[in-house]
Parts: structure tokens; C-alpha cells; sequence
């Protein structure tokens, strides 16, 4: 045999022996519609455990909210104990064993995830990827976790600061490179499993993610600072998106933060526009109410079929406030076969009968009268032009027109 096929040969076998290793799985795409489950921070922040992520897997299917495609459960914050002298992270005395956590919620036809972050320290202080990165997806990947929320938190005192102290352009470069970074080690980790991760970053909308954040694998990317239980919030928040429409589509969104309905007092209208909103703006949907306690009229906004379909269009085309006039805004989205989805929201303090509000159909995106569906109630509504329409105060008409002209 002549030395080069010898060679040849004999790297031939020494692949095949690490084949099972090395081998590159295909995987499918991830988070081609906008994310949707659950996440334990909005209501159990840092008192999660093994036990709330099993009920709330368990309440999920039982709910009826995984038929309605709430299917990925997320651990956030508070789950991470100590590096061992290998600087292998363990779990601390809230999550006793992560692999049979994992198991339990895919036995339940659920995927699941969890949090770190790029810094020392995650938001909570507990124990950050900086310096781990390939180990711990390495971990979350031989758990078989499938989401991954990566917070951005101490990465800025302990690297950005100290690493490029007022350069703001260095600062950036070393905060993409940290993203980056976590995202090739997930895409080399799911490699040797097959099972994807969608990676979520979340950075709070400083320095434009939705710019740098797709192309470095991001499949959404936070948009604003932390959504708290009240309108105020949501208010502000929503009002923060125009502008961004543009960036997202399948595979990478933009998210508005993780759901509040249920949450806090707020009424049942606030409740339904709030859901409206993330609807319309393909919001990833992660509802973080306390489930095993979900009054009916919660459990039937977030499992109502008409406005997670608003959410989950195929394509994946985020809507934008069209016009405001006085206190009540025209929100409109773009849907799959030229659909559209139209939402009034009075978001005033008082009821529009003391401040009357006539639909602009040109300004609302629409050439003529429609006939379309009021998501709300499931009646028939026709739009016409100058139409009076009256609503609470915060509450919203949430119309589907197919076939708009
Ligand atoms: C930040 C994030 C929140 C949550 C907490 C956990 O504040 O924005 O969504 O993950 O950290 O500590």
C-alpha cells in the first residue's frame, strides 16, 4: 500500500472511532414563531423549586394551556449552587437533580429551559458563566435542556467597566463577543446531542440588540427593562417598541419581556390588552402567572386561540401602532394570505364615550369597509369609516379582518 493511502487510512479509522462524538447532528430550526411557555421569575422570582417547576409543567398540560402551545417551562434566576474544583456548576438545595427535572417536564411532552448570564454573577448573585462558557451549555446540553435565557447583569462592572473603562465602543465590542461567545457554545453542544437550544439574550434593549443580536444566533433578544404587575408598565413598554418592527422575524424576535397576565391587580380589560399587545407585536409568550391558582377569565385570555394565532402567524411580520388619536391607538399586524389584525386600545382613563373616537379606515391600514372577527367576544364586527367605537378605560378591540381590501 502506497504511504498515502496508508495515511489516508488510517485518519479514515481514527474518525470512525470518535464518530458517535464528533458527529454533527442536523438540527431543526428553532423559535420560528415567537417562543411560548412559561417562566417561573414573574411570579416565584427567587423562592423557584424542583417542586414549582414540576406543578407548573403538571398545570400547563391539565390547563389546557400546552394544547394552546404553551410548551416551553423556564427556570429563571436562583437554580445555580457552586463550581466544583473542575469548575463544573452544581445546582443548589432548590433543584436536587436537574437531569430528572428535565425528564419529568419532556415525559409531559414539554421542553424546558434555564438562565445565566455572561458576567460573574447572574441579576440574582448567584453564579454567572463568565469564563465557563463551553462547560456550562456542555451541562445544560447533557441535562437536555432546550432554552436558554442569558442576562446580561454583572458582565458590565466586572468586564466591561474594568476591561474598557469609558469606551463605549470597546465596551459594546466586548458585550457582542460575551454573547457570542455563549452562543457558539450552545451550537457546539447541541452539535454532539441534536437537540436544540433557543438562546433568549437579555440585555434589556441597551445598545440596540436587535441590531447585533440576530446575526450572532439570537433567537430574541430583550427589548426593555424588567415589565413589572401594572399598566403603567406595560404602557411604557409598549411604547418603547415602534421603531423596532423591522428586526424581528422568524428565528429572532423581539421581546417586550416575559407576560404579567394574572399578575399584580390588574383588571381584567388591562389583562386582554396586555395579551392584545404581545400579540401584535409577535412577542415570545412566556406567561408567568401562578398556575395551579389561574382564575377562568386568566385561563381564558391566555388560551384564547384567535389571539395566540394573531401571535403565532406564520409570517412572523410584528405590527406597529398606526395612528393614536386623543387617547385611543390604532395598533395594526400584517398576517399570513393578507389577513389583518386591527387593535383598539383606549389606553385613557376614562371611557371614550366622554371622549369620542371615530375609526380612520385609511389610516388603519384599510382601503374600505371590512368585515372581520372581534377576537374578544367572537362576534361579527364591520368597520366602517368615522364609525364611533366605545371602550372602557385600558380595554381594547381586538378585530382579525381576512381577505382586507
Ligand atoms: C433580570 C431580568 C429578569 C430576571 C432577573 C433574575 O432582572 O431582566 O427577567 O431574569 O434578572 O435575577
Amino acid at each position: 500500500m502506497k504511504l498515502r493511502t496508508l495515511l489516508l487510512s488510517a485518519s479514515l479509522l481514527s474518525a470512525l472511532a470518535t464518530f458517535p462524538s464528533t458527529l454533527c447532528l442536523a438540527q431543526a430550526p428553532v423559535a420560528q414563531t415567537p417562543p411560548m411557555g412559561w417562566n417561573s421569575w414573574n411570579y416565584f422570582a427567587d423562592k423557584v423549586t424542583d417542586k414549582d417547576i414540576r406543578g407548573a409543567a403538571d398545570q400547563l398540560v391539565a390547563t389546557g394551556m400546552k394544547d394552546a402551545g404553551y410548551i416551553y417551562v423556564n427556570i429563571d434566576d436562583t437554580w445555580e449552587g457552586e463550581r466544583d474544583a473542575s469548575g463544573v456548576l452544581h445546582t443548589n438545595s432548590k433543584f436536587p437533580d436537574m437531569k430528572a427535572l428535565a425528564d419529568y417536564v419532556h415525559s409531559k411532552g414539554l421542553k424546558i429551559g434555564i438562565y445565566s448570564g455572561p458576567g460573574t454573577k447572574t441579576c440574582g448573585g448567584y453564579a454567572g458563566s463568565l469564563g465557563h462558557e463551553q462547560q456550562d451549555a456542555d451541562l445544560y446540553a447533557s441535562w437536555g435542556f432546550d432554552y436558554l435565557k442569558y442576562d446580561l447583569c454583572s458582565f458590565t462592572p466586572d468586564v466591561m467597566e474594568k476591561q474598557a473603562p469609558h469606551d463605549k465602543a470597546a465596551q459594546m465590542k466586548l458585550m457582542i463577543a460575551a454573547y457570542e461567545k455563549m452562543s457558539k457554545a450552545l451550537k457546539a453542544a447541541t452539535a454532539k446531542t441534536g437537540r436544540p437550544i433557543v438562546f433568549s439574550l437579555c440585555q434589556y434593549g441597551w445598545d440596540s440588540p436587535w441590531e447585533w443580536a440576530p446575526e450572532l444566533g439570537g433567537n430574541s433578544w430583550r427589548t426593555t427593562g424588567d415589565i413589572e404587575a401594572h399598566w403603567q408598565s406595560i404602557y411604557d413598554i409598549v411604547s418603547q417598541q415602534s421603531g423596532l418592527e423591522s428586526y424581528s422575524g422568524p428565528g429572532h424576535w423581539n421581546d417586550p419581556d416575559m407576560l404579567e397576565v394574572g399578575n399584580g391587580k390588574m383588571s381584567l380589560a388591562e389583562n386582554r390588552t396586555h395579551f392584545t399587545w404581545w400579540a401584535i407585536l409577535a412577542a415570545p409568550l412566556l406567561a408567568g402567572n401562578d398556575l395551579p391558582n389561574m382564575k377562568p377569565e386568566i385561563k381564558a385570555i391566555l388560551t384564547n386561540k384567535d389571539v395566540i394565532a394573531i401571535n403565532q402567524d406564520s409570517l412572523g411580520k410584528q405590527g406597529k401602532r398606526a395612528y393614536s388619536d386623543g387617547e385611543v391607538e390604532v395598533w395594526t399586524r400584517e398576517l399570513q394570505g393578507g389577513a389583518k389584525a386591527i387593535a383598539i386600545v383606549n389606553v385613557g382613563s376614562d371611557r371614550t364615550s366622554n371622549h369620542p373616537f371615530h375609526l380612520n379606515l385609511e389610516k388603519a391600514g384599510l382601503s374600505g369597509e371590512a368585515t372581520g372577527k372581534d377576537l374578544w367576544t367572537g362576534k361579527e364586527v364591520k368597520l366602517t369609516n368615522n364609525m364611533p367605537i366605545e371602550l372602557d378605560s385600558h380595554d381594547v378591540l381586538l378585530v382579525r379582518v381576512d381577505h382586507a381590501m
